[in-house]
């Protein structure tokens, strides 16, 4: 699915959707629950967020168009995790960012929902496998529009699946692996055309781009939606 705006043409009872925002939700949710944030509140709007920060005593992260907004602990930077300065080991998160946040929360009739991302593809790929499930690929993509970034990890993700999936039986999957395989010899070489990571050069957060490119950085992290949070369901 190329942008959450599609959803209503599948029907994701019965499947397993993996939601990813490469650039970066998913990246940082990922990261977050590697450093030892305890749960992930995805929630859609700046003011929930505060509201879920003040009364559960979380961290709170948001982000709009690309930069960190204002009055809260974080952006949505994985280095935000990554800082000794601010220990989140064993803290709550409540995290809102332009679109990953938004593609989660539009995502959960699905029968499992799960964060992916090149830092955990493995991981993903472990889940699905297990599932005997369908799976629906959920690119954020940018403000409903297509995002490089988020389809090529679906063609990684189906790469990976070849096996145990049937990987040829949607064209959108089809085109998701030949990009993947355009690019896979030289992913972040590949992703500097895309334009969320000429966004965010602008913004001087390339660093975030390189970062989101480690694939299986956090191998046995798999962020799993279950009952109203994200949880790190280590595999
Ligand atoms: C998001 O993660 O929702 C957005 O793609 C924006 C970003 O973090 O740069």
């Amino acid at each position: 699915c190329f942008s959450p705006d599609l959803l209503p043409l599948y029907d994701l009872r019965g499947q397993v959707a993996v939601i990813v925002d490469i650039l970066r939700a998913s990246s940082t949710i990922v990261t977050a629950l590697g450093e030892g944030v305890t749960h992930v509140f995805p929630v859609a709007s700046l003011e929930e967020c505060t509201a879920y920060g003040q009364q559960h005593g979380c961290l709170t992260a948001a982000e709009r168009d690309g930069l960190p907004a204002a009055g809260f602990d974080l952006g949505n930077s994985p280095f935000g995790f990554l800082e000794a300065s601010r220990p989140v080991r064993g803290r709550a998160l409540t995290i809102s960012t332009t679109n990953g946040t938004a593609a989660l929360r539009r995502s959960l009739a699905a029968e499992a929902v799960v964060v992916g991302a090149f830092l955990n593809l493995a991981a993903v790929a472990d889940f699905a496998r297990q599932q005997g499930r369908d799976v629906l690929v959920v690119c954020a993509g940018w403000k409903g529009q297509f995002c490089l970034e988020d389809t090529v990890f679906g063609g990684a993700l189906a790469e990976r699946l070849a096996a145990d999936f049937d990987v040829s039986s949607s064209d959108a999957t089809l085109a998701a692996l030949h990009l993947w395989q355009q690019g896979k010899t030289n992913l972040p070489a590949y992703l500097l055309q895309s334009a969320h990571v000429r966004r965010l050069n602008s913004l001087e957060a390339s660093q975030d781009f390189e970062f989101c490119m480690r694939v299986d950085a956090y191998a046995g992290v798999l962020p799993l939606w279950q009952d109203d949070r994200l949880v790190d369901a280590a595999l």
